[in-house]
């Protein structure tokens, strides 16, 4: 029987609730596929300092490092907002996607058939949306140098070199090649130095790939068409803040942020965590959305640790939890049948999990 070892960082606000949830249907999942996961606790984020000291204690990095992927909730609340920068919650994210190496985000959207109608936007504007939102996660604005304050300025700078914009664009034209082949590269070359390079080295990248259709945009426009047509997008390729941007007016497309995950891989281990943010207001009070979570998980039994079918079945509990009326708050405006708490929601998938024939 498989075993692996899957770090588990909660953090802080939903996070220890949807994360309970993810576990629950991994356990399901492991279960009725006969493979075991081993969880490791780790501190990150507002409660790692409020324990330690420090929004990233080394044991959290040193539990990765024997651990097979990290299984990660949200991080972040009001209470950590006024601390130096250095001690922040999300400077402990930043660090740690660093750490990891973990430079290629990537953010599925897909439209449920069963959510159509829960969009604010039309219906068919966004029926059959599927595509994929490729963020380069640690280089860009997030981290150049020189950055800080002096007198009454303040400053952050966007740098990115050849090889970081040739291994995410790689990243995106591998993607592409499994999927339709159309990779749309978003920057804002008619006014950003950083952006002309990004531009000209991934076209650079593009002649190994001759069979994926490159296109670019700028990301004002990118914004804009994202909205007025998404069905247009295959493989969306971008760098760091465009990516942040993107991927949350793409959430949107989907209905409820609450529904997203993401996949961060680097040569090393890889990191799963749903794209939204740890909801300090509502925390606690068992309404969040467990499925960004629940599917950043099946993310990691494919990516991470090899298990496909499993991966695939965790998504059809998901599909067919939606289809059969279950619907947590945020996604409740149109054709619920039945209004269920955080952990009811965990336990449904679960239990649709059980009955998967994949
Ligand atoms: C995300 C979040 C983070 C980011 C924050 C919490 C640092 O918004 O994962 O998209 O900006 O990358
Ligand atoms: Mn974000």
């Amino acid at each position: 029987m498989s075993s692996y070892k899957i770090t588990v960082i909660r953090g802080d606000g939903i996070g220890p609730e949807i994360v309970d949830e993810a576990i629950k249907v991994l356990d399901a999942v492991s279960h009725s596929k006969d493979f075991e996961i081993n969880y490791e606790d780790a501190l990150l984020g507002g409660v790692a300092y409020d324990v330690t000291g420090e929004p990233l204690p080394k044991e959290t990095l040193e539990k990765i490092s024997n651990s097979d992927a990290v299984l990660f909730g949200a991080i972040g609340g009001e209470q950590w907002d006024n601390l130096p920068r250095e001690l922040r919650p999300e400077t402990g994210l930043l660090k740690l996607r660093k750490e990891m190496g973990v430079y290629a985000n990537i953010r599925p959207v897909k439209v449920y058939d069963e959510l159509v109608k829960a969009s604010t936007l039309k219906e068919e504007v966004i029926r059959g949306v599927d595509l994929i939102v490729v963020r380069e996660l640690i280089g860009g604005i997030y981290f150049g140098e020189p950055k800080g304050r002096e007198g009454n300025k303040a400053f952050n700078t966007m740098v990115y070199s050849i090889p970081e914009i040739e291994r995410i664009a790689h990243k995106a034209f591998q993607i592409a090649m499994k999927r339709n082949k159309r990779v749309c590269s978003v920057d804002k070359a008619n006014v950003l130095d950083v952006s002309q390079l990004w531009r000209e080295t991934v076209e650079e990248v593009a002649k190994e790939y001759s069979e994926v259709t490159l296109s670019h945009m700028y990301i004002d426009n990118a914004a804009m068409q994202l909205i007025r047509n998404p069905k247009q997008f295959d493989v969306i390729l971008t760098g760091n803040i465009f990516g942040d941007i993107l991927s949350d007016e793409a959430s949107m497309l989907s209905g409820s942020i609450g529904l997203l995950p993401s996949a961060s891989i680097g040569e090393k281990q890889g990191l799963y965590e749903p794209i939204h943010g740890s909801a300090p207001d509502i925390a606690g009070t068992g309404i969040a959305n467990p499925i960004a979570t629940i599917s950043s998980a099946s993310m990691m039994l494919k990516y991470a640790l090899g298990e496909k079918e499993a991966s695939e079945c965790i998504d059809w509990a998901i599909a067919q939890a939606l289809k059969d009326g279950y619907r947590t708050k945020d996604m409740s405006q149109y054709d619920a049948k039945e209004i269920c708490s955080t952990s009811e929601m965990g336990s449904i998938i679960a239990n649709y999990v059980g009955k998967c024939k994949k």
